[in-house]
């Protein structure tokens, strides 16, 4: 960082006068009253809704944070492009891909539905990422057991942001794995459908998946995870190259078509960059080569989508 500094060659380069920019959209959002906290959790129904933080991370190091960016809150769906990544890194696309799409649903994000070829359509919704956590418990050592691999997915998590501290909500974690129904049933389609490699397990994929659901971090932390993957899988702070290039593309590409819900579409002809939003309120934008943002406020709309996060990702320099 102090020898890019020197020599002038930020990728910013007037970092100082971008964070203007940010700081003004962020003032512009934040009276957006707009939207309702998830409410089919406890713990999650009891978000402060004024929460409201933006965190920036260039790929060279540079930082910048405003409003409530030390606020833990649990990843929800921000984790399935995370879990996404670690199966294409560890088992390669061909193989991910075998049980996998990689095309939008044009449904909702829990919706009973696989695609022409009997496979959930991709990762970024709850059928896929069930899928992919199968993936990872079963295809990965699967000498592992429930215990290491959920260290050995949150040491991953961790590494993605630059070693800051990732937590697990146990709370959240035992509400999710209660109000699961609809997720069950996702599992036990895929299963009568024959989706999941043969070792698997479905309760202790289930599980699973609700642990990384259940995983916590701050606007800080997930905004370094996104600078990782916009700087092609290498940490910038750490210098720790976490993912491969190619798996980084991928989940790029598919943050691009499906990250954002059924509203993903709409929100690549507006916005054109890769993202990824969960229940929780925050939302993942990469800018690759340059930027991760991670952009949090609980309030969602319709589709499921942070309003404040919708709105700062779409404001235009008038
Ligand atoms: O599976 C669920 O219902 C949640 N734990 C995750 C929900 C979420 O963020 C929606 N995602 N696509």
């Amino acid at each position: 960082l102090i020898s890019r500094a020197f020599r002038h060659q930020f990728v910013i380069p007037d970092f100082q006068g971008f964070c203007k920019y940010i700081e003004e959209f962020y003032w512009r959002c934040k009276n957006n009253t707009e939207g309702k906290v998830a409410g089919y959790i406890p713990q999650l129904a009891r978000m402060n809704p004024d929460y409201w933080g933006v965190s920036v991370v260039t790929i060279d190091g540079q930082r910048f944070s405003i409003g409530d960016t030390s606020v833990p809150f649990t990843l929800q769906s921000c984790s399935k492009p995370l879990t996404y990544a670690i199966a294409l890194d560890q088992l390669g696309a061909d193989l991910v891909h075998k049980y996998i799409g990689q095309e939008p649903s044009g449904r909702n994000f829990n919706e009973l539905v696989l695609d022409y070829n009997k496979k959930p359509h991709n990762p970024m919704i709850n059928a896929g990422a069930i899928l992919c956590c199968s993936l990872l418990k079963t295809l990965i050592r699967h000498e592992m057991t429930l215990a290491e691999k959920f260290d050995f997915t949150m040491n991953y998590f961790k590494r993605l942001a630059g070693g800051e501290t990732i937590g697990f909500n146990n709370a959240v974690f035992l509400s999710e794995r209660e109000a699961a129904d609809r997720n069950y049933a996702l599992g036990f389609y895929m299963r009568e459908n024959k989706c999941f490699p043969d070792k698997a397990n479905l309760r202790e994929c289930m599980d699973f998946y609700f642990q990384c659901c259940s995983m916590e971090a701050n606007c800080e932390s997930m905004s370094m995870m996104a600078a990782t993957l916009a700087n092609g899988g290498i940490c910038p702070t750490t210098e720790e190259k976490v993912l491969k290039p190619d798996s980084v593309r991928d989940v790029l590409s598919l943050m691009h078509s499906c990250g954002m819900y059924d509203y993903s579409g709409q929100f690549a002809f507006k916005v054109g960059l890769p993202a990824k939003s969960g229940v929780c309120g925050a939302l993942l934008l990469v800018v690759p080569n340059v930027m991760g943002l991670c952009i949090w406020s609980p309030p969602l709309d319709s589709l499921g989508n942070s309003c404040r996060g919708v709105q700062f990702c779409e404001v235009r320099i008038t």
